[in-house]
């Protein structure tokens, strides 16, 4: 008898779902960290279905104790503008969940004096304890967060300029055009995210099948940030077959 495979969102909803149960049992859980881009997409598609399945009081108790910190945003994008990171997480889980703006941190990417903002961001993040399950996905130059290339283990949050590469990756949200993709972000750094106590990255589809497989196979490398990941005990990998596919 043939038993297919769970997919890997199914598989990555059912560890993430798993413990957002362990969250409701404790008294001051870590904050999760998110993460935006496509890979991330069918992930909350189905982790909102899920949830809504749960009986009304553990839906309530969720709610109501949400709290998460995202990786990055674009500076110069606010919440209003379709294209921000802000928006996306509006849109895939706080609007389905019902959380409020104040649950679903983000840097803000309207902020007057960005690099404040940054240091403002990450000792926010400090002030509850860091991150507990860091979602990630893998940009095709190897970038995690905004995070690029070269990029050692001790950056920590702050502005970037993003790559020609990321901006052409990123151009879909911007009607397909790279230089409408803003030059700058806000990150959190490797050293915020390694301080995470696991990580999940997630790495789908056969655009990153290059990457996937220099990440595999190199050593650590400023040249390949995620490479980095490496030093951290508790880190999944999760691939579906095309991009393991060369
Ligand atoms: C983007 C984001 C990351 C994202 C990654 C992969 O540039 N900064 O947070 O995880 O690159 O994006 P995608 O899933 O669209 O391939």
């Amino acid at each position: 008898m043939r038993h297919d495979l769970p997919s890997l969102v199914d598989a990555v909803v059912d560890a993430l779902e798993e413990r957002l149960q362990q969250r409701l049992g404790e008294k001051a859980p870590k904050p999760l960290g998110l993460a935006t881009g496509r890979t991330m997409v069918p992930i909350y598609v189905e982790l909102v279905a899920r949830v809504q399945r749960w009986p009304a009081d553990e839906r309530e108790d969720l709610r109501q104790g949400w709290c998460s910190f995202n990786l990055d945003e674009y500076v110069g994008l606010g919440a209003t503008d379709r294209r921000s990171f802000a928006a996306y997480m509006a849109r895939h889980l706080g609007e389905p969940l019902q959380l409020t703006a104040e649950q679903v941190h983000l840097p803000d990417g309207r902020a007057a004096d960005p690099e404040q903002q940054a240091c403002r961001y990450a000792d926010q993040l400090q002030s509850f304890g860091g991150v507990g399950v860091q979602l990630l996905g893998l940009g095709s130059n190897g970038h995690v967060g905004f995070n690029e290339p070269p990029c050692g283990p001790d950056a920590s949050c702050r502005v970037v300029s993003l790559s020609e590469s990321t901006q052409q990756q990123n151009a879909a949200a911007f009607d397909g055009d790279p230089s409408q993709v803003p030059s700058q972000a806000l990150t959190l750094g490797l050293r915020e995210i390694l301080a995470a106590d696991e990580i999940y990255l997630i790495v789908t589809g056969k655009a990153k099948a290059e990457i996937l497989k220099q990440l595999l196979e190199s050593p650590c490398s400023d040249q390949l940030p995620a490479s980095w990941l490496r030093n951290h005990p508790r880190v999944s990998l999760w691939v579906d077959q095309a991009a393991l596919d060369r």
